[in-house]
């Protein structure tokens, strides 16, 4: 298929190709001086003496991040509803049971505190947030939440590199953040994805459990620093390697540019929508202010067939997506309850997201926009 404009375009150049190539070189391929490197700078870019654990994905820094929070059989933590899957595999593959928490609101579709609360039972151990589209979630709410009902907090950072709330970095407030560098996101490595804490402890674990619970890697044997190992806790290997941290330090250098940008299409976008009937927009005085332009939600209105607007969108080569499906609607999840969360499953309905990278033109724009118009006419 080829699109006019697609979902996702990758920020890459000459850099990515140079820094790939000179791994290659170097013959050292996995956990080496630039993984080191990439944790230290991403974690001097967090601020708020964050430490960071480069891993294998994002889904790796979830699941490691439950583990190494003593999360697992008998635990509940509260998930938000509007998210991406990944969020509640990795509770389920720790042994807890997911909770789901509503949305706000149809403005505000980052979990909504209130239900949060309302959802907490005896067995609640911990909340998962996600700063979806990059939005960051109502931290002052969330943060006072956890402490007072003494709750572990999680922050999926998936979408939100480079997106602050009162000037701070997300994945900085809750016990652990954890980011993906998956292909399409705002940091983009292909796989990767790291964890963050602000705490010592949970970072040893964390090193731990992401390399067979050994206590030297190859590199300390190698540069002469550990003769041997032992094995403290049963780990995984979650770990990166040295391409893949390589390309993570390019972008990390590109981010704050690569996100203005995004900024100024989002912007672009909002103007000319104020224009077509059909469509209301999310986080209407958030998306443009600290988030990180993730993706571009939109909210069709009710009765719109969105099958026939996805399929005229794709006739005039614009690529269209949707995050997400309701995860009970999965055959993995239908059985489960999850508990209610209205506001979310109408959103799982009515949602579709717009092309949105940081090479996008003006020009780009007009297009999408004026197909959705006319997708939009054809769909009512
Ligand atoms: C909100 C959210 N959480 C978690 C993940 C999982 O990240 P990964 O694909 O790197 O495992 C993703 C990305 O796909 C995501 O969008």
């Amino acid at each position: 298929m080829s699109w006019k404009v697609q979902l996702f375009k990758l920020n890459f150049d000459e850099r990515e190709e140079r820094a790939v190539a000179e791994v290659i070189r170097s013959g050292w391929l996995t956990m080496g001086d630039k993984t080191v490197a990439f944790e230290r700078e991403f974690a001097a870019y967090l601020g708020s003496d964050a430490r960071a654990i480069a891993v294998s994905n994002g889904t790796a820094a979830l699941h490691l991040a439950l583990l190494a929070l003593g999360i697992g059989s008998g635990d509940e933590v509260i998930v938000p509803a509007q998210t991406f899957v990944a969020d509640i595999n990795a509770v389920v593959l720790s042994g807890a049971t997911p909770k789901m928490a509503d949305c706000t609101s149809f403005d505000d579709w980052n979990i909504d505190p209130a239900d949060i609360e309302r959802k907490i039972s005896g067995r609640t151990k911990a909340v998962m947030i996600v700063h979806y589209a990059g939005v960051p979630c109502d931290m002052d709410a969330i943060v006072d939440l956890c402490a007072r009902r003494n709750l572990k907090l999680i922050e999926d950072c998936a979408h939100a590199p480079g997106a602050r709330y009162k000037g701070r970095s997300v994945g900085t407030f809750g016990d652990a953040g954890c980011w993906s560098f998956f292909t399409n996101k705002n940091l983009s490595v292909g796989e990767g994805g790291m964890v963050t804490t602000r705490s010592g402890d949970l970072e040893q674990q964390v090193r731990y459990l992401r390399s067979h619970g050994m206590t030297s890697l190859t590199l300390d044997r190698h540069q002469g620093r550990a003769i041997s190992y032992d094995v403290v806790r049963p780990g995984l290997n979650y770990r990166i390697d040295e391409m893949r941290a390589a390309l993570g330090l390019v972008q990390l250098s590109k981010l704050d540019a690569a996100n203005t940008r995004r900024r100024e299409i989002v912007e672009a976008y909002r103007e000319a929508l104020a224009s077509v009937d059909g469509v209301a927009l999310p986080f209407p005085d958030r998306l443009d202010r600290t988030g990180s332009c993730h993706i571009f939600p939109i909210l069709l209105d009710t009765g719109l067939d969105r099958l026939r607007i996805v399929e005229a969108l794709k006739s005039a080569g614009v690529q269209s997506s949707i995050h997400y499906p309701a995860v009970h609607q999965f055959s993995a999840y239908a059985g489960m309850d999850l508990g209610a969360t209205p506001v979310a499953d109408e959103i799982a309905q009515r949602e579709l997201t717009l092309p949105l990278y940081p090479g996008m033109s003006g020009d780009d724009v007009t297009l999408v926009v004026a197909a959705l118009r006319t997708a939009i006419a054809q769909a009512a």
